[in-house]
């Protein structure tokens, strides 16, 4: 059982450098499977749902190489359809894109129903009525999730979507790139990871317009061709190191972002009394008053993202007065509250509305992440405050944060990753 544990209340000061975007590489890195050639993939995390998306590339016939910490080469010549391991596509969520990707590449797929991190309900059946537009006929079979179609090929379709969805667009997007004609979505999502896995695709070869907008053309193209490709920096690490400086009252640059991506997270943390001074490719985020409470509701981008609520919860406990928090994306977006309340915060849910009475001290205490960005958020809290918390199932938070213990670290927060045997296994042991 590995373990953070946090000495908590130093404040945080430094430069951290900012890791490339999760949610944009798992689309580009699924992506490769339309391209019969190499592709150079840079500025990739080093997390967890990557290294699981190479597994489950590799399983279906990739070769991927390693090039350096932070970039890969992918070659998906050869790859077959429908092989992908059942155990390993159904833990983590990204791997649905695999779905869009085989669909566009051979006109049928075969893919275990994906798994994520638990907000309640999480259906996916935008992506299935937008596979079905594009000329596939979709089953769920024993735990997987089939299309095939007549064409053998994705035909061009209006699609419009009911929700703003993040991955129904890109899956559509990615399958309908070598389709056969025109594909049009509508009330697309407008996403950065969006922009960049169309920009990713250009680049091969296709002929997407409009991504970043809520309507996206896409003219199939027959065939794509490899390239060179750096995936953008990840706004959620980059606002979660924000909400971290302000936490612990510190003065950090965080480096590599693209400020425009933060202007949610930074104009929140502006009205909660933090400062926020941007440049090129970096911000310095900086507190000495007290937090003053705020309102804050999660929207699609440009919105305040649903990603950063849990960080933004923890930071309102710190501020005087009562805050709410409106989570418009997900049902279930709040078993890390419990784990706040475990340190003392008196946080309320009703429906999708929290309310944070904040300014109550907190304490230290053992903790848990319950999903990736609630396992940050508790962090955050711990490092807030003295004394030693400890945090049980880091590997929730590995999934998404590249080396979280060295930057804090870096820093200068006194934390560590250690091994701890298992209580009950060691019971049994004895
Ligand atoms: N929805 C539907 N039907 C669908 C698809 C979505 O009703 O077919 C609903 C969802 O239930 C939710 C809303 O639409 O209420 C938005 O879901 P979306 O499809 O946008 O989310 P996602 O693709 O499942 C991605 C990210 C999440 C992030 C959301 C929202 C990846 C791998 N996951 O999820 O990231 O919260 O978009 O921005 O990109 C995370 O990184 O911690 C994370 C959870």
């Amino acid at each position: 059982m590995e373990k953070i544990l946090v000495n908590g209340g130093r404040p945080l000061y430094g430069c951290v450098e900012v890791s490339g975007s999760k949610n944009a590489a798992l689309p580009i890195i699924y992506a490769c499977v339309l391209v019969k050639d190499k592709c150079i993939i840079e500025n990739v995390p080093n997390v967890s749902d990557i290294r699981h998306s190479f597994d489950i590339l590799r399983g279906i016939g990739a070769k991927i190489r390693t090039l350096t910490r932070t970039s890969v080469e992918i070659d998906c010549t050869g790859v077959k359809c429908g092989t992908s391991d059942y155990n390993l596509v159904r833990k983590m969520r990204g791997s649905y894109y695999l779905l869009g990707a085989e669909f566009g590449r051979f006109g049928r797929a075969r893919v275990a129903y994906p798994g994520g991190c638990d907000f309640g309900v999480r259906p996916i059946d935008q992506h299935i009525k937008g596979f079905e537009a594009l000329g596939g006929r979709v089953v769920t079979d024993g735990g997987y999730i089939e299309i095939n179609s007549d064409s053998g090929r994705a035909k061009g379709a209006n699609i419009y979507f009911d929700v703003s969805t993040v991955g129904g667009t890109l899956n559509i997007m990615i399958a309908a790139a070598t389709g056969d004609g025109m594909t049009v979505i509508e009330n697309a999502a407008r996403e950065p990871h969006i922009v960049d896995c169309a920009n990713f695709l250009n680049t091969c070869g296709a002929n997407i317009s409009g991504a970043g907008s809520d309507v996206i053309k896409i003219k199939g193209v027959e065939k794509l061709h490899g390239c060179t490709y750096a995936v953008i920096p990840d706004m959620i690490e980059a606002g979660s190191y924000m909400v971290a400086a302000a936490a612990t009252g510190g003065s950090v640059r965080i480096n590599n972002v693209i400020p425009k991506h933060l202007e949610a997270i930074s104009a929140k943390l502006e009205e909660a009394g933090v400062t926020v001074e941007e440049f090129d490719d970096a911000v310095h985020v900086s507190r000495e008053g007290e937090l003053k409470h705020t309102n804050v509701k999660t929207l699609p981008y440009p919105g305040f993202p649903t990603d950063m609520h849990p960080q933004m919860c923890a930071l309102l406990c710190l501020a005087e007065g009562v805050s709410f928090i409106n989570e418009s994306i997900f049902d279930n977006r709040f078993r890390y509250i419990e784990e706040l309340r475990r340190m003392g915060a008196k946080i309320k849910v009703d429906g999708r509305i929290v309310s944070v009475e904040g300014g109550h001290p907190l304490s230290a205490a053992p903790l848990m992440a319950v999903d990736l960005r609630g396992g940050v958020a508790v962090l955050i809290a711990a490092l807030t405050v003295e004394g030693q918390s400890e945090i049980s199932e880091i590997n929730l938070i590995e999934r998404g944060y590249d080396d979280v213990v060295g930057k804090l670290r870096g820093l200068g927060a006194d934390i560590k990753k250690v091994y701890l045997p298992d209580p009950v296994v060691q019971k049994k042991a004895n």
